[in-house]
C-alpha cells in the first residue's frame, strides 16, 4: 500500500493518507533539541486529516461484509469534523448518500466542507445530553431507524479505526524513515493526541509488534538488537479525563474525552505516559509551526507539539532523548488550519495580529493605512475562554502523567456503538 503516488491515481480515494514526514528543524533548534523532530503532516491527506484512512477502511470493510451496499446504504454518523469529512468524501466518490449530525458548536468550515461534499448536515443542540433524543446521537439513531439502508459505522467502537493506523499510518512512517538518509531509521518516541484513541492505539501496537519482530529476527541471526524500546506519549487536553484530571471545557478540537472510547487502549505497554496541555500552549504552538516551518497545521497539532516539548523538557526519559542526536521523535499532526480559519484563536495571531515593523514601513511608503479591514474586532468577541470552568482541575497547568497513575473510568462508553460519540460534556469535537 505504500505507493507514495507513483503514476496516475484512479480516484481521490488513492490520495487518502500517504502523508509526508517532515523534519521540524527550526522548531527543534529554537528549543535547543539535539534529537530529530519529525512531524507527520496529515493535512496532506486528501480530506485534510488523519481520519481519512479510518473512514476509507470502515467503509470498505462494511462493504466487504455486506453491511454497506452501494446505491442502497445511507451512511449516517453522529459525529463531525474530520471523521465526517472523510466519510462524506468517500461517499461522494463511491456514490453513497451521507448524513452527518453534528452539534451547533462545530465550526462553519467543517459544515461548509461537508455540504460541499454532498453530505446532509443536521445541527443539534450542543448542550443536549448524548442519550437524549435531540442530541446528534439521538437524531442519528432516529434517522438510522427510519431511513431504509441507514447505517452508523461508529469510529469509537469500530476495530477498523485502530487497524487503519496499524496497517497504514505506521507503514507510511516506516517507509519515510527507511527511505530517508537518516543514520538511524528507528523510532525513539512516538507522540500523538488521543480522541477516539484509534491513532495512538493502532500506531503503538504496530510499533511494539515491529520492535518485537526486530528483536526476534536479530536473535535468530545470532545478533544483539541494541535498539531501545520506543516510548509512546499520548497528549490530552486539560478538561479531558483520558490522561487523568477532571472534565472541563476546552477549545482544541478532536482530542480528549470524558469517557474512555472502546478503541483506546490507554495502559502500558501500549502508552507509556500522558502529557496534559492547555489551549493557550496549543494555539501558540500552531502559530509558531506555521510561522517557522511553513506547515499549516490545526489546533490538535499544536497540542501534540506542545506536549512533545513538555515531554522532552520535563520527563527524565524525554530529557535524555532530547539530547541524543540520532533519536527520532515522531509527532502526529492530525489536521490543517483549513478547519479553523474563522476561529478567534487563529485570527488573533493572523488578521488581528499587531502590525509588524515592516507593515509600518510599508504604510509610511504608501502613505496609507494597510491594516486588514477584517482585523477590526467585533464587540470583543475574539476573547476565547481557556478552561474557564475547570478551576479545580488537578491538571490545570498541564503536566506529565505516567500511565501507572492514570485512573480511567473504564467501560463508560458502554456497549452501544453510538455511546462513544456521545460528547455530552461539550468539550472536544470529533
Ligand atoms: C483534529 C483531530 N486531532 C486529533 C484527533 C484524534 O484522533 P483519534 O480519534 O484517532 O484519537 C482527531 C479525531 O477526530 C481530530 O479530529
Amino acid at each position: 500500500m505504500t505507493n507514495h503516488w507513483h503514476g496516475i491515481l484512479p480516484s481521490a480515494l488513492s490520495a487518502v493518507g500517504q502523508t509526508p514526514l517532515v523534519a521540524l528543524t527550526r522548531l527543534a533548534q529554537q528549543e535547543g533539541l539535539q534529537c530529530t523532530l519529525l512531524g507527520k503532516a496529515e493535512c496532506f491527506s486528501v480530506g485534510g486529516s488523519v481520519k481519512d484512512r479510518i473512514a476509507r477502511r470502515m467503509i470498505e470493510r462494511a462493504e466487504a461484509d455486506g453491511r454497506l451496499v452501494p446505491g442502497e446504504s445511507v451512511i449516517i454518523e453522529p459525529t463531525s469534523g474530520n471523521t465526517g469529512i472523510g466519510l462524506a468524501l468517500i461517499s461522494a466518490v463511491k456514490g453513497y448518500r451521507c448524513i452527518i449530525t453534528l452539534p451547533d458548536k462545530m465550526s462553519r468550515e467543517k459544515e461548509a466542507t461537508l455540504r460541499a461534499l454532498g453530505a446532509e448536515v443536521i445541527r443539534t443542540p450542543t448542550a443536549a445530553a448524548w442519550d437524549s433524543e435531540e442530541s446528534h446521537i439521538g437524531v442519528a439513531k432516529k434517522l438510522r431507524d427510519a431511513i431504509p439502508g441507514g447505517i452508523i459505522l461508529d469510529q469509537y467502537s469500530n476495530e477498523n479505526n485502530p487497524l487503519a493506523h496499524y496497517y497504514e499510518t505506521y507503514e507510511e512512517i516506516k517507509h519515510s524513515l527507511t527511505t530517508s538518509d537518516l543514520a538511524n531509521k528507528r523510532i525513539a518516541a512516538l507522540v500523538a493526541g488521543a480522541g477516539t484513541g484509534g491513532t495512538i492505539t493502532g500506531l503503538s501496537r504496530a510499533l511494539r509488534d515491529d520492535q518485537e519482530r526486530q528483536h526476534r529476527d536479530a536473535q535468530e541471526d545470532g545478533e544483539v538488537d541494541g535498539t531501545q524500546r520506543a516510548v509512546v506519549v499520548a497528549v490530552d487536553p486539560v478538561g479531558s479525563i483520558l490522561g487523568g484530571g477532571e472534565v472541563g471545557p476546552y477549545q482544541v478540537e478532536g482530542i480528549g474525552y470524558d469517557f474512555v472510547p472502546k478503541v483506546l487502549d490507554p495502559e502500558k505497554p501500549n502508552i507509556d505516559c500522558w502529557v496534559k496541555t492547555n489551549d493557550d500552549e496549543a494555539f501558540a504552538m500552531v502559530h509558531r509551526v506555521i510561522r517557522t516551518e511553513g506547515l499549516l497545521v490545526g489546533g490538535s497539532s499544536g497540542a501534540a507539539l506542545a506536549g512533545t516539548m513538555k515531554f522532552l523538557r520535563e520527563d527524565p526519559v524525554g530529557k535524555k532523548l532530547a539530547q541524543q542526536k540520532d533519536a527520532n521523535i515522531v509527532v502526529i499532526l492530525p489536521d490543517g488550519i483549513r478547519n479553523y480559519i474563522s476561529k478567534e484563536w487563529f485570527l488573533d495571531g493572523s488578521l488581528h495580529a499587531p502590525p509588524s515593523n515592516l507593515a509600518h514601513e510599508i504604510a509610511h511608503i504608501l502613505n496609507r493605512d494597510i491594516t486588514p479591514a477584517s482585523s477590526v474586532k467585533q464587540n470583543g468577541s475574539n476573547h476565547h475562554h481557556v478552561n474557564g470552568a475547570a478551576g479545580k482541575v488537578a491538571h490545570e497547568q498541564g503536566g506529565i502523567v505516567h500511565v501507572d497513575h492514570v485512573k480511567v473510568r473504564e467501560g463508560e462508553s458502554g456497549g452501544d456503538p453510538c455511546v462513544a460519540a456521545g460528547e455530552s460534556r461539550g468539550a472536544g469535537e470529533k
